[in-house]
């Protein structure tokens, strides 16, 4: 478990953090920065998403999840600037994490507006997908998007998800059932055994 000052991975450019809950005003500014680049593609928020009350409890909740292995959510942070005081520039996760046969989880991300088009996003997904295979001993990572999302797609591409659907109907957002592609990875070869 990631303690309050330290990342839980470190990249080229670019901390992943599980951040504590006194940070929740910065992942705030972050989505109130976003609110027009993120809505269209995210399903509905609860009503208090945009209020530091929100976060706070979710940032407590996202620890305690990590920690009974239910999931995994990431907060991308410049790295040349201090943990402690970094603005939030990304949030990337791991959920729904099944173990037993399965050994799966879906795969979400999004990214600052202001920080597209410098491959921050490639290069974090890059560290989480060996975090996951590796450390976390998944075997295989679901990853959906809007058919339209094409920044989105050329990630994934890029990571080596291969397209594995089309479902119709798949994921509510702004009041209107929307189709998505399915892709997935799945681990190397040589993935330690499952815990
Ligand atoms: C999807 C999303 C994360 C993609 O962001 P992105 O900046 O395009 O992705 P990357 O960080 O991988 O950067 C790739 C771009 O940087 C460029 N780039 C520059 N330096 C690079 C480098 N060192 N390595 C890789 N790409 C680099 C690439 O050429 C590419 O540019 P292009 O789009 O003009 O081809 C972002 O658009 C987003 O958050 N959208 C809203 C939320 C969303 O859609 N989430 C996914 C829901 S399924």
């Amino acid at each position: 478990m990631a303690s309050d000052t330290s990342a839980l991975l470190t990249t080229e450019r670019l901390h992943l953090a599980l951040l504590p809950p006194d940070a929740a005003w910065r992942v705030l500014e972050y989505h109130e920065a976003n609110r027009d680049h993120f809505g269209p593609v995210s399903p509905e928020r609860p009503a208090n998403f945009f209020s530091v009350t929100y976060w706070r409890t979710r940032l407590a909740q996202d620890r305690e999840d990590f920690r009974h292995d239910v999931s995994l959510r990431l907060l991308l942070l410049p790295r040349e600037r201090p943990l402690g005081s970094a603005p939030v520039i990304g949030n990337l996760s791991l959920t729904n994490i099944r173990r037993g046969p399965l050994q799966s989880a879906d795969l979400g991300y999004a990214l600052d507006h202001r920080y597209e088009g410098r491959g921050l996003m490639t290069e974090a997904l890059r560290a989480v997908c060996d975090y996951a295979f590796g450390v976390m001993r998944l075997h295989r990572l679901h990853a959906n998007h809007l058919p339209e999302n094409l920044k989105s797609a050329a990630v994934l591409k890029r990571l080596g998800f291969t397209v594995e659907g089309y479902a119709r109907s798949f994921l509510l957002i702004d009041g209107r059932w929307r189709d998505h592609v399915l892709t997935a990875r799945v681990a190397p070869d040589d993935t330690p055994e499952p815990r």
